[in-house]
């Protein structure tokens, strides 16, 4: 068969037809990337969407962009069918045919055909932001299913990974074992570095997991070797030899799966993984993985995830479906794609851990990495980013990402009266804030009180405010003598540079006093954070003269996208008033560029994150643009990576605009989740 764009021709009994095959369809839209197996910074693996109408011949890739090693091959009725990650051809095999490619918020799943039969591929990363022990497994599935129609042909299926998934490419080692029916691949890098990265920010030290099982009667081998030779051997044979060489360079851990003849649907399941006991460099201590209270090592970790494969995947549709049906209820199908796809990108970004030594429970913590922009650790304003997701879904997570920013503050070497900016310049080193490092005090103290409130309000706790109550002070008490003209600084649009007298500081500023002042019942706070939100807008402080947009600094004529007042919505805290509200919605329409708002008038880009927000505070048409204008981001076919939050709204020298600008795969997207969350918190506690 021969294919051009799509059009394919077939001879068919020397008669020319030409037929013509529908070309693969993508739904909801074909993203920027899909996410394969997505579960923590260092199990971060995707498919460019460039690359899925050849997902036969395509390259998995690692969040930074270098490429995985991962296959997959089937046999049917002897011969062999590339369906995944082989680019380079070997003899005798060839490619299945795409029809098709989806995602859901947990799900990336393929279809394609080969010979009689089609094969579906679905990548599953669980989103279990409740379930701890589920949450803190680092390991994704790989589910192949084959449709054997009605021919009885027999099917074999394959699949390999390499050291690419280590580090150390140029230098590992691998196991294998097999621990009850679980056959199982342990991939290390040689002269493991402990909480080391290599210049793609892949984890040094740990080991790659590669496993499945026999089930459905099928039969499993494995084996190691040369690539070639290794996959040679099941194209000829359809089973592997189960010999298991030691690592060369060139060389991958294989698993087959002899079906049998297959009339029915089947499948099998593989897992795989980066499992480090020592996760977290936190103060001097080391925390591991919140399961390893439970499942003490590896092969126990990765059997328990194969058996817990049915009711993962149960809760996995259960949290597509809150999240498609919260989303659409919320702003419709363009803004349920959008969340969808945000989901395994944020609680991917964090891991949940105990400490290494005692494996205490109650004594959990989260971290947060700032992937991609510079890899800092619990930056306070990437948690902020995040938090209208927590709120809607799992508000225990700001408890548990804020513990260790407040246990570090608690500490005499923290003398600051503002909130720390971050508590260490790279993940996983939670070693303290670099004195040296980014300092954004109006910025972090607003932060931590809003989300403070956020979590007591959506859980009916008040443990922050009464284990940190000194802290939360301080915070309040630097805003009130700081937040109305707040001094020359960075906001966390660090690319700005300091400026003083930020509207959009003094916005936090006013929300951050009045979360504060409900929080604790201190009127007189609540008070001071209207005031403020007085002087801004009623007494034009932060605005034109007339009203009609909030300016980037006092007395500047320049706009600026604030999306510092959410809280005001969300806690109907009664800040500004409407009229305040009315203005942005009748303004940002018309300083739109081509592909959406900047974050302000002089520069040509915009972030995702921020759009997010202020869709939450816009009403009408200007919620209807900020909401379009995401979804055409990530539809538009011009991106190879996982979710920007930061693209181009106009074309310019550096970039055409629809493209993005430089970060990728962060989790600072739980603000796309702005909306839903005014829907109420705890959406998904309520939905199980
Ligand atoms: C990565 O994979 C792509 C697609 O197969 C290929 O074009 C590219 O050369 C690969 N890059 C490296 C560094 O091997
Ligand atoms: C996604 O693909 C799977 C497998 O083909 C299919 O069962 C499911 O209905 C599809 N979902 C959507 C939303 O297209
Ligand atoms: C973490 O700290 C250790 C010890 O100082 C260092 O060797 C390592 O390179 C650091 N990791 C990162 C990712 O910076
Ligand atoms: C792999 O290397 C180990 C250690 O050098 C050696 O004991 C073992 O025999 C080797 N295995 C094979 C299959 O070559
Ligand atoms: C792993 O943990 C299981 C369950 O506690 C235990 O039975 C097994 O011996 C352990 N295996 C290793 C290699 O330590
Ligand atoms: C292996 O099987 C034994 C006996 O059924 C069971 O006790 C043990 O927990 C299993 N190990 C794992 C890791 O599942
Ligand atoms: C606090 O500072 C002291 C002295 O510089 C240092 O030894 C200690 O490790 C620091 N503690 C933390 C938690 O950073
Ligand atoms: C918090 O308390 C309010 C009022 O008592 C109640 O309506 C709500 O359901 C509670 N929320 C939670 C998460 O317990
Ligand atoms: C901030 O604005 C106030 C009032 O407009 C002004 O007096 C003050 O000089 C400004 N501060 C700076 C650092 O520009
Ligand atoms: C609010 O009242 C408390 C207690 O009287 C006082 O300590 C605090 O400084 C006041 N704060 C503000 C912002 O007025
Ligand atoms: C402000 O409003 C006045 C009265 O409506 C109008 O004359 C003036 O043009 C407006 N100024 C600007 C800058 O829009
Ligand atoms: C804000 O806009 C709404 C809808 O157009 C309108 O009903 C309301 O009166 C406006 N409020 C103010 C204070 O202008």
């Amino acid at each position: 068969m021969r294919c051009f764009k799509g059009l394919c021709s077939q001879w068919i009994w020397g008669w020319a037809l030409l037929e013509i095959v529908a070309a693969a369809s993508f739904t909801p839209l074909l993203p920027p990337s899909y996410p394969l197996a997505v579960r923590s910074p260092y199990l971060s693996s995707w498919l460019p969407g460039n690359q899925a109408a050849n997902l036969p011949s395509s390259s998995p890739q690692f969040w930074y962009g270098n490429n995985l090693t991962w296959s997959v091959i089937a046999r049917v009725d002897g011969q062999a069918y590339s369906l995944f990650g082989v680019p380079d051809s070997l003899e005798g095999i060839q490619a299945a045919t795409v029809t098709g490619g989806n995602y859901t918020s947990t799900h990336s799943i393929f279809t394609l055909t080969a010979g009689s039969k089609s094969f579906t591929l679905d990548f599953l990363s669980p989103v279990s932001p409740t379930n701890l022990v589920r949450q803190s497994l680092p390991f994704s599935y790989l589910t192949v299913s084959v449709n054997g129609g009605s021919r009885n042909e027999s099917v074999q299926i394959y699949s390999d990974i390499d050291s690419s998934w280590t580090g150390r490419p140029d230098s590992a080692a691998w196991e294998f074992s097999k621990i009850n029916t679980t056959s199982v691949f342990q991939l290390n890098p040689v002269g493991e570095a402990i909480f080391s990265e290599n210049a793609q920010e892949q984890a040094l030290w740990g080991e790659t997991v590669y496993a499945t099982r026999a089930s459905h009667g099928d039969t499993l081998s494995s084996a190691s070797g040369p690539l070639s030779a290794i996959r040679s051997q099941f194209i000829a044979k359809g089973s592997l030899a189960d010999t298991h060489a030691n690592w060369t360079s060139d060389g991958v851990v294989a698993f087959t799966h002899e079906l049998g003849t297959v009339a029915g649907d089947t499948s099998v399941t593989f897992a795989i993984g980066h499992v480090r006991e020592q996760a977290i460099n936190y103060l001097g201590n080391a925390q591991t993985a919140y399961y390893r209270a439970i499942y003490p090592n590896t092969t126990s970790a990765v059997s328990h995830f194969l058996d817990d494969y049915v009711e993962a995947a149960d809760e996995a549709t259960k949290m597509d479906t809150l999240i498609q049906k919260g989303g659409e209820s919320s702003y419709g199908t363009n803004y349920s794609d959008i969340l969808a796809l945000s989901l395994r990108q944020i609680y991917g970004g964090m891991e949940l851990t105990i400490p290494d030594d005692t494996l205490d429970t109650q004594d959990a913590r989260a971290f947060i990495k700032e992937i991609s922009s510079d890899g800092n650790i619990n930056t306070v304003d990437v948690i902020y980013a995040s938090f209208p997701i927590f709120y809607a879904l799992s508000p225990d997570y700001i408890r548990l990402l804020l513990r260790p920013i407040f246990e570090y503050m608690d500490n005499k070497n923290y003398t600051e009266d503002y909130a720390v900016h971050d508590i260490g310049t790279h993940y996983p080193n939670a070693t303290g804030h670099n004195p040296k490092g980014e300092i954004m005090p109006v910025e972090e103290s607003g932060n931590i009180l809003i989300m403070a409130y956020a979590y007591e309000l959506a859980t009916n706790k008040t443990d922050i405010s009464s284990t940190y109550s000194s802290l939360l002070t301080k915070s309040a008490q630097y805003l009130e003598a700081h937040g109305k003209y707040p001094e020359a600084q960075l906001s966390l649009n660090d690319a700005l540079g300091k400026i003083a007298n930020q509207t959009n500081l003094a916005m936090k500023a006013a929300s951050g006093l009045a979360s504060y002042g409900q929080m604790t019942s201190q009127a007189n706070y609540t008070n001071a954070g209207k005031s403020l939100a007085d002087a801004l807008y009623n007494g034009r402080l932060g605005t034109d003269p007339n009203g009609t947009y909030f300016t980037i600094q006092y007395g500047s004529n320049s706009w600026f996208l604030v999306y510092n007042h959410y809280a005001d919505v969300l806690f109907s805290l009664d800040l500004f008033p409407e009229e305040a509200y009315n203005a942005t919605t009748a303004f940002y329409p018309t300083v739109r560029k081509p592909a959406g708002v900047a974050l302000d008038a002089d520069i040509n880009w915009g972030q995702t994150n921020w759009q997010g927000f202020v869709a939450a505070t816009v009403t009408g048409e200007a919620r209807d643009m900020f909401i379009a204008d995401m979804h055409a981001y990530i539809a538009n076919g011009l991106n190879g990576v996982p979710f920007s939050d930061r693209y181009w709204v106009k074309s310019n020298t550096a970039g055409t605009a629809g493209e993005f600008f430089s970060f990728r795969a962060r989790p600072a997207l739980g603000s796309h989740y702005a909306l839903m969350a005014l829907q109420g918190a705890n959406q998904w506690s309520l939905a199980i």
